[in-house]
């Protein structure tokens, strides 16, 4: 079983190579995420959903629409650096600008309207070298 899935994988990487030299619509290297809107879409809206209203199945995912605990710039700011529960962190994945535009994005969308800026001190604990195992 483990073996037939190898083999399968084996077979879609030796596939691939034909088009890796083909520059994509965005030119050859991967799109990188800069605005809080696509560092969302890419690394949050799988779990939060793209209306930030959550969902549960699974697993439980709150809703970040419409939610007073994202007054507290450090309190989303450590959840999202630190991970929790069944949330991943990110302090390594996200640099800190796009720490800054992700807090603010979700901050003043999705029915929350706090414009207080994030500061440096809030998103200090991103970009950090992947921990040591
Ligand atoms: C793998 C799924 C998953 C991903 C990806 C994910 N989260 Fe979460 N998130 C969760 C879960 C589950 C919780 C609830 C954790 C708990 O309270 O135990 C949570 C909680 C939160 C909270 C706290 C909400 C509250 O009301 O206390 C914030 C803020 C948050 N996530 C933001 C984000 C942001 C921003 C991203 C993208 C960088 C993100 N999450 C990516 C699953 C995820």
């Amino acid at each position: 079983m483990i073996r037939r899935l190898l083999i399968g994988l084996a077979a879609a990487a030796l596939s691939t190579p034909a088009f890796a030299d083909e520059p994509g619509p965005g030119g050859t290297k991967p799109p990188v995420a800069r605005t809080g809107e696509e560092v969302y879409r890419t690394f949050c809206q799988a779990c939060h959903m793209a209306d930030a209203r959550g969902a549960v199945g699974a697993a439980a995912f709150p809703a970040l629409a419409a939610n007073p605990r994202m007054g507290t710039t450090a309190y989303a700011a450590y959840v999202i650096a630190n991970g929790k529960g069944g949330m991943p962190w990110f302090r390594d994945t996200l640099s800190k600008e796009q720490a800054r535009e992700l807090i603010a994005y979700i901050r003043t969308h999705f029915g929350n309207d706090f414009r207080e800026p994030v500061t440096p001190d809030d998103v200090a604990a991103f970009g950090q070298p992947p921990p040591r195992r």
